[in-house]
């Protein structure tokens, strides 16, 4: 369990499986929470799920794909707080289709929500951390990012651009003492693979080694021991929960 007492943490798609997960798992370790994602309720729900752990939470009902937005209210975070110490990127959405129905739009929202919003709360963010010569950034990527998948060729470009700017922001903030990291999930249980249809879902069971799909916690464990004092010489990596699905 990392020790994160007196931190403070911002986690995008806070109201949502693994990001929710994520938020609680964080504040069950110590740290206080600001909780991005788009619906005010539901981030609500995990800040009072926070709150109940005796930690700080603050709710912040940004859309993702808003550079102005996002600029202002982490700024805001950093003015309440007087600190970033963590930063989880892990909005995402996935629009399926084979390349050649892929719309133009389709393509556009899975790459602004998923990638040109990691670099938006990144670059908002990275400037507190490099103030106090320590941080820790953590993205979630996906195994598809790493291996491809049919009909989703947006999703796919979106997770391995997280992975290459991972690894340059990385390159760039090492000096400062700031570390960027990437998880790549596999089959996690959450509203978004639930959307799958069952009998794809047996299949995808049959690929993974372990032999069950992985929870928002198996997620949540990782992001936590990324954000902590037990990795401080690890960066730059991605890090597959995935069951062995992919090796
Ligand atoms: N579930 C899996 O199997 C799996 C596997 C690999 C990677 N992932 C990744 O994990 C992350 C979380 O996924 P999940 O499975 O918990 O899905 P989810 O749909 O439960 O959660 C997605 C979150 O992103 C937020 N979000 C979406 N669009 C947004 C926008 N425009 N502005 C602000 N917030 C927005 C939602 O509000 C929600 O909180 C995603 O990046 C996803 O790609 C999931």
């Amino acid at each position: 369990m990392a020790d994160l007492n007196g931190k403070v943490a911002i986690v995008t798609g806070a109201s949502g499986g693994i990001g929710r997960a994520v938020a609680l798992r964080l504040a069950q370790d110590g740290a206080d929470v600001a909780c991005f994602g788009q619906n005010r309720e539901r981030l609500q729900e995990t800040a009072d799920a926070i709150a109940a752990l005796g930690r700080r939470a603050s709710v912040h009902p940004v859309d993702s794909r808003d550079p102005d937005a996002i600029s202002a209210s982490v700024g805001q975070v950093e003015k309440d707080a007087g600190r970033i110490d963590v930063l989880v990127n892990n909005a995402g959405i996935t629009k399926d289709g084979l390349l050649i129905r892929m719309s133009v739009a389709d393509w556009e929202d899975v790459l602004a929500v998923n990638l040109r919003s990691v670099f938006l709360f990144t670059k908002a963010a990275a400037r507190a951390m490099m103030k106090q010569r320590s941080g820790s950034i953590v993205n979630v990527a996906s195994i598809i990012g790493l291996i491809g998948n049919p009909g989703q060729s947006n999703y796919a470009a979106s997770k391995a651009g997280i992975i290459g700017f991972t690894k340059s922001i990385a390159k760039e903030l090492a000096s400062r003492n700031v570390r960027a990291n990437a998880i790549a999930p596999g089959f996690i249980t959450t509203r978004m693979t639930d959307k799958l249809d069952g009998e794809l879902q047996k299949k995808m069971l049959e690929l993974i080694p372990l032999a069950r799909y992985g929870s928002p916690e198996d997620v949540a464990a990782t992001a936590s021991f990324l954000a902590g004092a037990d990795s401080t010489y690890i960066t730059g990596q991605v890090i597959q929960v995935c069951g062995g699905m992919v090796m």
